[in-house]
């Protein structure tokens, strides 16, 4: 029987990367997480934790090492539509239209439907993230927002099972930041996709997510702490904000993150340095 508590099951998973000597060293090591349906849990973990290596690993576009990842009971073995990726940049065609970007995933995850619900598909899409009036602007011509605003639509109109975003806002001013927040946690409260969520900003992973996953430093990282938010959805700014809860809450990330730092090898190295000098 389907457990919606299991959605996605993250088993023992390692990834090991050569170094430059040809030896295999294991950055990700055991990273265990199940994640619920229509669950947002965000990961945050320090530069080169290994953060990026579990999402693609996730989407497939990354070999796994050891150990397994499971989407809807399904082991994944490679890339699918069921999901989707949002890069910090959002990788569009240029000389492609906003409305052709999306429309090119469209094409490939709805054939059997007419070219008119294909084309409302990518026009409810576009006016979800905002872009109603922009849909034939090339991305020459939009903001970096804009762009990014693109890429959200071109992903989640694939109707994924899971969304994964890698720092999707990392590139962007805090206005807009914020206001893309709002505009993929609407549009998430409304399709309930369970979405991965990497981010370097604690405050970003509170407002965003249902969970905070915690990555040890690496090499060897894996999960070091899971925090479960007290936040509803629809999520509203500034009700997190004044939750009394919040700032423990967010004591205890930052905590977490300045605790890895003093762990960090590069520490470590410094500290052998200094003892011989
Ligand atoms: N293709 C690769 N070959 C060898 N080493 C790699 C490769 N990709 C990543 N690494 C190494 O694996 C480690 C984890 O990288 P990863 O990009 O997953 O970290 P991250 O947590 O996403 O970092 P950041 O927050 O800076 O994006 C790093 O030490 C990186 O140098
Ligand atoms: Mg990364």
């Amino acid at each position: 029987m389907k457990d919606d508590n299991k959605y996605v099951e993250i088993f023992n998973l390692v990834k090991a990367y050569p170094n430059p000597y040809g030896d295999p060293i294991r950055v990700v090591d055991g990273f265990e997480l199940n994640i619920r349906k229509g669950e947002i849990i965000s990961i945050i973990g320090h530069s080169g934790c290994g953060k990026s290596t579990v999402l693609t690993m996730v989407a497939g576009l990354n070999e796994i090492s050891h150990g397994s990842i499971a989407v809807d009971s399904r082991e994944i073995s490679g890339p699918g539509p069921d999901r989707a990726v949002v890069f910090q940049s959002p990788c569009l065609l240029p000389w492609m239209t906003a409305f052709n970007n999306v429309m090119l995933g469209v094409k490939k995850v709805y054939p059997h439907g007419t070219e008119q619900q294909r084309r409302e598909i990518c026009e409810y899409y576009l006016s979800a993230v905002g872009l109603g009036n922009s849909m034939d602007k090339f991305p020459g011509e939009m903001s970096g927002g804009m762009q990014q605003r693109v890429g959200i639509a071109r992903a989640i109109a694939l109707k994924p099972k899971m969304l994964l975003l890698d720092e999707p806002f990392g590139r962007l001013d805090s206005l807009t930041r914020m206001e893309l927040q709002d505009v993929v946690l609407e549009i998430l409260d409304r399709e309930k996709v369970t979405t991965m969520v990497i981010t370097h900003d604690v405050d970003e992973a509170i407002y965003m997510s249902d969970r905070v996953c915690m990555m040890t430093s690496g090499p060897n990282s894996k999960v070091g702490k899971l925090l479960s938010l007290p936040f509803g959805r629809p999520r509203k700014r500034a009700e997190v904000l004044e939750h009394p809860a919040y700032y423990e809450l967010r004591g205890s990330l930052v905590q977490f993150l300045e605790d890895e730092s003093h762990d960090s090898p590069a520490d470590e190295v410094k500290e052998s340095e200094e003892a011989v000098a």
